[in-house]
């Protein structure tokens, strides 16, 4: 047990009674409602924070480099090349890299790929649609972030689908603030995608990410009926709806990895790690 003396849980060097007391008496409370307290090492501290902020520096100049080599004729193995490149060079290392058994430096999901493609040795071609999925550690630091690419001209669909992942990652983000449920990022976002025509991908989510890749809590971007972990500051984790345009099943390829849409159609995904702070979120990359 911690007096309200003693010094704080999170490494703040703050008396207890100065620092998280209040939030884990709201915890408690909220407990006794049926939500989920989130464990103490889920909530990074200041240290950690800067460590997040180094490693999505790295996340991030990827994201914003990549998009002038995605282009027809490009492969998927050219584009993980670069990936591998540029996070070697900063002192990084490629996350999905040998993750359990993935084979490359990033995952490439093409049209109906709704996650976790594998770069190859195909060609890009005009209208294409791609999600391109970058993790990366630095010095035991993980941060997560993927972004839709266009190849060429696009179909109307293809831009429509894209456009609604995108609204749907910052809906599900404007649900973030201190003592919300995980639980209310999945209830808006399935109903804005719903009212698009468009439905949700079930078997993936987001998670939390830190000092691991896949932390707790598990991030459902639909609508469990389950009252969920409450957040509170310091908690980082990703949001990464995958919109499929017809229904949202999915098969595995033989690869183990590839998840395709079962109807063949068009799938779109956008990702942001997110830390919670006093009086909302801050987007890391
Ligand atoms: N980056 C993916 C995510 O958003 C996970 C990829 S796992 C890998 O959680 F092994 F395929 F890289
Ligand atoms: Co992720
Ligand atoms: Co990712």
């Amino acid at each position: 047990m911690i007096s309200r003396n003693d010094l704080c849980w999170c490494g703040s060097q703050k008396k207890y009674k100065k620092c998280h007391l209040q939030i884990d008496e709201k915890l408690t409370a909220l407990e006794q409602e049926g939500y989920i307290r989130p464990g103490r090492h889920l909530v990074m501290n200041e240290k950690d924070i800067e460590g997040l902020r180094k490693s999505a520096v790295i996340t991030k100049g990827i994201l914003d480099q990549v998009g002038e080599r995605v282009k027809p004729g490009v492969t998927t193995d050219e584009i993980d090349a670069f990936v591998h490149q540029y996070t070697l060079e900063r002192g990084g290392r490629p996350a999905p890299l040998g993750y359990h058994g993935f084979p490359k430096s990033c995952c490439t999901s093409i049209n109906e790929v709704i996650c976790h493609g594998i770069p190859e040795n195909r060609a890009l071609k005009e209208g294409d649609i791609i999600n391109i999925d970058v993790t990366t550690e630095l010095e035991g630091y993980f941060t997560d972030a993927s972004r839709m690419f266009t190849v060429g001209e696009v179909s109307e669909k293809a831009q429509k689908i894209i456009d609604c992942a995108k609204d749907c990652l910052e809906i599900g983000m404007a649900q973030v603030k201190p003592f919300a449920s995980f639980s209310e990022i999945g209830l808006a976002i399935e109903a804005y995608a719903i009212s698009k025509g468009f439905s949700v991908v079930r078997d993936f989510g987001g998670h939390g990410i830190g000092k691991k890749f896949h932390e707790d809590p598990h991030v459902s971007h639909y609508d469990t009926h389950q009252k969920g972990m409450i957040m509170i500051p310091g908690m980082v984790f990703t949001i990464e709806p995958m919109i499929n345009e017809g229904t949202y099943k999915l098969n595995i390829l033989e690869d183990d990895w590839t998840a395709v849409t079962r109807d063949g159609k068009l799938s779109a995904q956008w990702e942001h790690t997110i830390l919670v702070t006093d009086d909302g979120y801050e987007i890391l990359v």
